[in-house]
């Protein structure tokens, strides 16, 4: 497989979940923007080509931001879903990407993401047709009633968190990605949408410190964890 992969960085919600009037990606963590730290780690990455950031339509913060000058960075303009948004990226990427070329996505609100493990989930998951990091449910796993009380405890085996990057091969995933939206089937990663064409993506464990920043709580810990980095290059 090629040693360089592109990766789409959807990052064109407009998701206000933790308040205020800034998409999360926009909101400050550790005296930058959000998405300013991811752009920054992948680009950071020895085994990633280019960014294809996916942003939303009429986005007017992005062009403020600071975006790594290390690899090309190319934006497109996403849509209503984040497999919209996806699917607009893979279509975007330069032509000398193959239709067999293996692409990453990750998402811009995931900044914590560690080298290492993009690393194995390269290697691995480029063994076989694709796959994802993730970390298998440690919880236990309860299914609530309309009234928010627990009616029954589900199984956890075998149950795994899905996160990002997610890595599939650029035709098959733009295909399955199609296939979805034909069926009316709004995806929320991309690996369900290779499940949905037979595939059986490789979920690649990872630390579980690469979070989705989407709460008040979130945007703290990342704060944390970003220190962190920082400071000792822990998460490296
Ligand atoms: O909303 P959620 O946390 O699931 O979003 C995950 C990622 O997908 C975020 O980086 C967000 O900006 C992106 N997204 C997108 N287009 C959308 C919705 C979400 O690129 N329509």
């Amino acid at each position: 497989m090629a040693a360089r992969l592109w990766c789409v960085v959807p990052a064109a919600g407009r998701g206000t979940r933790v308040g205020g009037p800034l998409p999360k990606q926009y909101l400050p963590v550790a005296g930058r923007p959000l998405i300013e730290h991811t752009l920054e780690r992948l680009a950071a990455h020895p085994s990633i080509a280019g960014l294809m950031v996916v942003v939303a339509e009429g986005d007017d913060i992005w062009p403020t931001l600071a975006v790594p000058t290390a690899k090309p960075v190319l934006i497109a303009v996403g849509g209503a879903e984040r497999c919209d948004s996806v699917l607009a990226g893979l279509h975007a990427l330069p032509d000398d990407v193959g239709d067999e070329d293996f692409v990453l996505v990750h998402d811009a609100a995931r900044p914590c993401v560690r080298a290492a493990d993009i690393a194995n989930l390269i290697e691995r998951a480029g063994a076989m047709d694709g796959g994802l990091l993730g970390a298998p449910l440690r919880d236990t796993l309860k299914r609530a009633d309309e009234r928010q009380c627990s009616q029954a405890t589900e199984p956890r085996d075998r149950r795994w968190r899905a996160f990002t990057p997610q890595m599939f091969r650029r035709e098959q995933l733009v295909a399955a990605l199609r296939a979805a939206a034909a069926a009316g089937v709004t995806v929320s990663d991309e690996a369900m949408a290779m499940e949905r064409m037979g595939f059986a993506p490789l979920l690649v464990e990872g630390a579980e410190d690469n979070i989705k920043v989407t709460t008040a709580t979130d945007f703290a810990l990342a704060e944390f964890l970003l220190d962190r980095i920082h400071s000792k290059d822990a998460l490296a």
